[in-house]
């Protein structure tokens, strides 16, 4: 039996002013997705944008419906925009934002497995590391890609 660990190695922003100017954009990006959203359910506002190989920013926002399964992650909104209007293109950067009543989460906001799982499919499908930028007031994460917020990935590209 070997006892094994695992390390995440990601950086900590105190705030946006620390970051790189390109990094900075996408939050910006983010915080404005984040006015597109729909959620009278939770009351909970998410924005998310997605930084193409090309520069091109993809933004996308929570959306909820009344039958609450029907709706949709920010993240996940970004991403199959980006895979439907720009397919090909390998994913960059994703960053999210999100917070109640116009307040941002002073935790940086964490994406739930399944985007996660979908950040990891379309990481595999860009062949480059998408990186992962997770906005809150108190401070900011940045992981170099969606394996350190998702170990163990399971990429059936791979197999
Ligand atoms: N939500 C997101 O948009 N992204 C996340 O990473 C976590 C949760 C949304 C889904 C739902 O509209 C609301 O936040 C409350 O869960």
């Amino acid at each position: 039996m070997i006892q094994r660990h695992l390390n995440i190695d990601y950086v900590e922003y105190r705030s946006v002013e620390e970051m790189e100017p390109m990094d900075r954009e996408l939050v910006a990006a983010a915080m404005e997705a984040r006015k597109g959203s729909y959620s009278p359910y939770s009351k909970f506002s998410v924005g998310a944008a997605l930084r193409l190989e090309d520069g091109t920013i993809v933004k996308g926002a929570n959306q909820e419906n009344a039958a609450y399964p029907s709706g949709i992650c920010a993240e996940r909104t970004a991403m199959f925009a980006a895979g439907a209007n720009y397919p090909g293109k390998a994913f960059d950067t994703i960053a999210v934002i999100a917070g109640m009543h116009g307040e941002t989460c002073k935790d940086p906001a964490s994406p739930c497995g399944a985007c996660r799982q979908v950040m990891a499919e379309y990481q595999a499908l860009g062949r480059r590391p998408l990186k992962v930028i997770l906005v809150g007031a108190d401070r900011i994460y940045k992981f170099g890609e969606v394996d350190d917020i998702l170990p163990f990935i399971f990429d059936s590209l791979e197999a």
